[in-house]
């Protein structure tokens, strides 16, 4: 991301920076204790730069949103405000005289983790503009508040992927565990152009599990089952495994009720150009889909994707870690 021109730059105190993520497998049941995967994107970044004002107030400018905002003024429910609150909380400073902008190339209420990449951006943009440091499960734990404002329930997938800025196993209420990939990992990011508020979703899937408890369980449990085998598979390097247990997880998420015409269209047409797995990524209804794919089918099932309607396809890699 080149931003902003040279000139503005040399005026900022501070910057901070985030990726996207998508969620490899386990969402939704991730909010119930059950364990997901998820990777960062590091090709979409959040940024966010902190200036002196000119007027002394304290703001956050959002230009890609249209949202100017005078934190002092905002609501409580404000997430711009929010971050800027908690790190000044945190440190114990007053509203500091800045002015901080941001800017995001994460598509909002699409299931990559824009909110937490904002938050996640403006918090180390706005500590290193303090001269203070702090880990990364410190940040997590900042951006978890305030994704609370986004999502009601979170699980803390979003924000411990991003803040980490590394794969992560990931069990709610438990520090993230890296895992092992034996061999790389091509994937296809392929997006409806459908916003899905992440929070409609999960509200949805909250009231189907009160309406049935056994049904809903049991979808969490097969779930959590394909998440531990995918794992296996991930660090045996089973790219057509872990692609049967991608169909596997998308095939539970829709009986959850997540899915949608368009993330089934894509699917099946990742899928039919020759993908060796394909679901849906994060909350679902809309969004972005998954598909593993082999180097060599990557053009082809990029194609597929585009003439079945996606906005567009973005490539990411999971590269090879031991353990
Ligand atoms: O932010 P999204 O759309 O990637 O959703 C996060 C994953 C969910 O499991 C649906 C919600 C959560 O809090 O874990």
């Amino acid at each position: 991301m080149t931003f902003p021109p040279d000139e503005t730059l040399a005026f900022a105190l501070a910057t901070g920076r985030a990726p996207g993520k998508i969620i490899l497998c386990g969402e939704h049941a991730v909010v119930y204790g059950r364990p997901a995967i998820a990777v960062p994107v590091f090709r979409l970044q959040a940024e966010a730069l902190v200036y002196p004002d000119p007027e002394g107030l304290c703001r956050v400018e959002a230009p890609d949103i249209g949202r100017q905002v005078v934190v002092a003024a905002a609501g409580e429910d404000d997430p711009l405000a929010h971050v800027v609150r908690r790190v000044c909380a945190a440190l114990e400073r007053p509203l500091p005289p800045w002015r901080v902008v941001v800017r995001s190339e994460i598509p909002v209420a699409s299931g990559l983790g824009s909110g937490a990449a904002v938050a996640t951006a403006m918090a180390r943009a706005l500590l290193a503009a303090f001269g203070v440091e702090w880990s990364a499960g410190a940040i997590s734990a900042l951006v978890y508040e305030v994704e609370k404002l986004h999502h009601g329930t979170p699980s803390g997938v979003d924000n411990t992927v991003i803040a980490y800025g590394q794969p992560v196993w990931f069990v709610r209420g438990q520090p993230p565990t890296p895992f092992a990939v034996g061999a790389a990992l091509d994937l296809l990011i392929g997006d409806t152009g459908i916003a899905s508020p992440t929070r409609l979703a999960v509200a949805d899937v909250r009231r189907g599990w009160q309406a049935d408890p056994p049904r809903f369980e049991a979808l969490f449990d097969r779930i959590a089952a394909i998440v531990h085998e995918a794992r296996t598979a991930i660090a045996a390097g089973d790219r057509p495994r872990l692609g049967a247990l991608m169909d596997a997880n998308h095939e539970a998420l829709a009986a959850l009720g997540v899915s949608s015409p368009e993330l089934e269209r894509l699917c099946g047409a990742a899928r039919a150009a020759g993908a060796w797995g394909a679901k849906l990524s994060g909350g679902g209804r809309g969004g972005n889909m998954i598909a593993l794919v082999d180097p060599d089918r990557r053009e082809a099932v990029t194609a597929a994707l585009l003439a079945a309607g996606a906005r567009r396809v973005i490539p990411t890699t999971l590269h090879t870690t031991p353990l």
